[in-house]
């Protein structure tokens, strides 16, 4: 297991009058290679919970193990820690500071002390994991560049340090859908081409649950869905209308037919899967239909 969570209750401002519970007997495991969609309303405790997965919170009570190590114990290296499990904040780009995109990259791996030509290679490889041009871009400054190329350098400043878990909160936020879409297209090739284990955290169910292998539905403080998203599409549809998470389109579509009677899986992510089942269904539809007609 790479990441394990243990009954872990959060409360901001304990013990004060206007104390927030933010966590709730949270337990989750993670293993590596894991692509995870973390999803859930604005002020649920997503934020709260990822920053568990790296010592940046600790725990009112329970615990979490990063690869076996209980992160809260006395002694426990944190840097080594965040090395492991690469944090990329919502809105990145406003921790952008240095003044050519080549330093911010470097700026991890410098901290670790490695060798100039090792930084310099970090560097490249980083860039190239999120498509831009080595020479193009090294020496801009950061503060030249659109919203979305500003988040890939961010992206990159954390790949740099080669952690082994990449968590993004939010990584779209804002963007226009042409940057949207171009980074989540690139978290989902660092994910496959690398093994990175991926959360990623998100208010939308569109597009995410099409990228990743297991959701993770939060409300009020707990995880209150866990699985591959055709299965919580599948079983838990009417759940998360309930709470007011939305479905991805195309499988919203597909539920309301089927309440209208239709007898059709509701597990489906995309428009292929839709028509795949619309047509292996297509007779007993049909026949429906006729019924229909003669009423
Ligand atoms: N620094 C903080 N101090 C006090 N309350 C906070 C703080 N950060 C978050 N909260 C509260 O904790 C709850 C969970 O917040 P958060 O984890 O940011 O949710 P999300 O990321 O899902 O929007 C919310 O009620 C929020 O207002
Ligand atoms: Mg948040």
């Amino acid at each position: 297991m790479f990441i394990r969570l243990e009954n872990v209750y959060y409360t901001y401002n304990l013990h004060m009058p206007f104390e927030t519970k933010a966590l709730k007997n949270i337990n989750l495991d993670i293993k590596k290679g894991e692509f995870i969609g973390l999803i859930g309303h604005t002020g649920c405790g997503k934020t709260t919970l990822i920053q568990h997965f790296n010592g940046l919170l600790t725990p009112t009570s329970g615990k979490v193990y990063v690869e076996e190590m209980d992160i809260s114990k006395k002694g426990i290296d944190l840097k080594l820690i965040r090395q492991k499990v690469g944090l990329v904040f919502q809105y990145p780009e406003n921790q952008i500071f240095e003044e050519t995109i080549f330093q911010e990259i470097a700026f991890g791996p410098k901290k670790l002390g490695l060798p100039k030509d090792e930084i310099e290679k970090r560097v490249r490889e980083a860039l190239k994991m999120v498509d831009l041009d080595y020479n193009l871009y090294a020496e801009r400054s950061p503060f030249t560049l659109s919203g979305g190329e500003m988040r890939r350098v961010a992206l990159a400043s954390i790949l740099s340090i080669r952690p082994k878990m990449l968590i993004l909160d939010e990584p779209t936020a804002n963007l226009d859908p042409q940057g949207r879409n171009k980074i989540l297209s690139e978290i989902k090739a660092i994910h496959d081409n690398f093994g990175i284990t991926v959360v990623l955290v998100s208010h939308n169910m569109e597009k995410v649950a099409e990228m990743v292998d297991r959701l993770l539905v939060m409300n009020k403080g707990e995880i209150i869905m866990d699985g591959p998203p055709r299965e919580i599409f599948a079983k838990r549809a009417n759940d998360l209308l309930k709470v007011g998470l939305g479905l991805p389109q195309v499988t919203q579509c597909m539920y309301e037919l089927k309440i209208r009677g239709k007898d059709l899986y509701t597990g489906v992510l995309n428009v292929n899967e839709a028509e795949k089942e619309i047509l292996n269904n297509i007779k007993k539809l049909n026949s429906q239909l006729k019924k229909y007609e003669r009423l």
